[in-house]
């Protein structure tokens, strides 16, 4: 069966004010989308439940971040049980920027992914190597020991709620994007590791999405490889070129 594409947006801490947040959601509620995308929109949480209820039904909304627990004395924090209660049906987990700036672990995303799966959430999990990895020929090695916490939480079933997002760090927010040879080797080496860790079913119906620089100007070649399955966007997706994105495959 053919896996939907996807295309997700990370406003990550932008907009700046609501007048702004409320211009974005004109610009998608007006647009002409290919209703054959899956298209999800993570603003920063306080905008997310007025952002959910103004823009159009056919876009989803992603939390940026969530907690491990369901209630309790963590100060800052939104738990998965919140988000499934306000409706909010997704939520990016395990972001370069969560790892690096607020230093989660792997094992502290895997824990993360299995509280948001067992509270009824969507998870899109991101991966992805440093430059230095890369240059050290490990990104394979990296991503997959970035994975293996979350195989080892979560049952074969609970795949299929999980959209998978290599986000080399050298291509994060720097306008060096991936070549479509990159982006299409380390997507593969994933659905390799899905293959062996979880089942060659997960492996096949896994959605492995691409972040990184992504264009309007890069988006349709990207988008031509077979394990590329959509995008997530930070910077594009906060532009009226994040339309274009979404239509990639038309
Ligand atoms: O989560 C997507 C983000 O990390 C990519 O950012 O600005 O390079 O598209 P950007």
């Amino acid at each position: 069966m053919p896996r939907q594409f996807f295309v997700g947006g990370n406003f990550k801490m932008n907009p700046a004010t609501q007048e702004q947040k409320r211009a974005l959601v004109k610009t998608l509620n007006d647009a002409d989308i290919d209703p054959a995308v899956e298209v999800v929109i993570a603003p920063p949480s306080i905008y997310l439940l007025a952002l959910k209820d103004t823009l159009r039904k056919d876009i989803q909304v992603a939390a940026q971040n969530c907690y491990c627990k369901p209630t309790g004395a963590f100060t800052g924090e939104i738990s998965p049980a919140q988000l499934v209660d306000a409706g909010v049906p997704y939520v990016i987990l395990g972001h370069s920027e969560r790892r690096t700036l607020f230093h989660e672990s792997s094992e502290l995303v895997a824990q993360k992914t299995k509280a948001a799966l067992d509270a009824g959430l969507a998870v899109i999990l991101c991966v992805g190597e440093t430059l230095e990895e890369r240059e050290q020929g490990r990104t394979a090695q990296v991503v997959e020991a970035q994975l293996q916490p979350v195989v080892q939480v979560v049952g074969e079933k609970d795949w299929s709620k999980i959209v998978v997002a290599y986000e080399p760090v050298w291509a994060i927010g720097t306008g060096k994007v991936a070549t479509s040879a990159q982006a299409q080797e380390a997507h593969d080496n994933i659905r390799r590791f899905l293959a062996k860790a979880v089942s060659p079913a997960v492996a096949e119906s896994t959605r492995i999405i691409y972040g990184g620089s992504v264009t309007a100007a890069n988006c349709k070649e990207l988008a031509t490889q077979p394990d590329v399955d959509g995008f997530l966007v930070g910077g594009a997706s906060l532009k009226p070129e994040f339309i274009q994105i979404i239509n990639a495959k038309r």
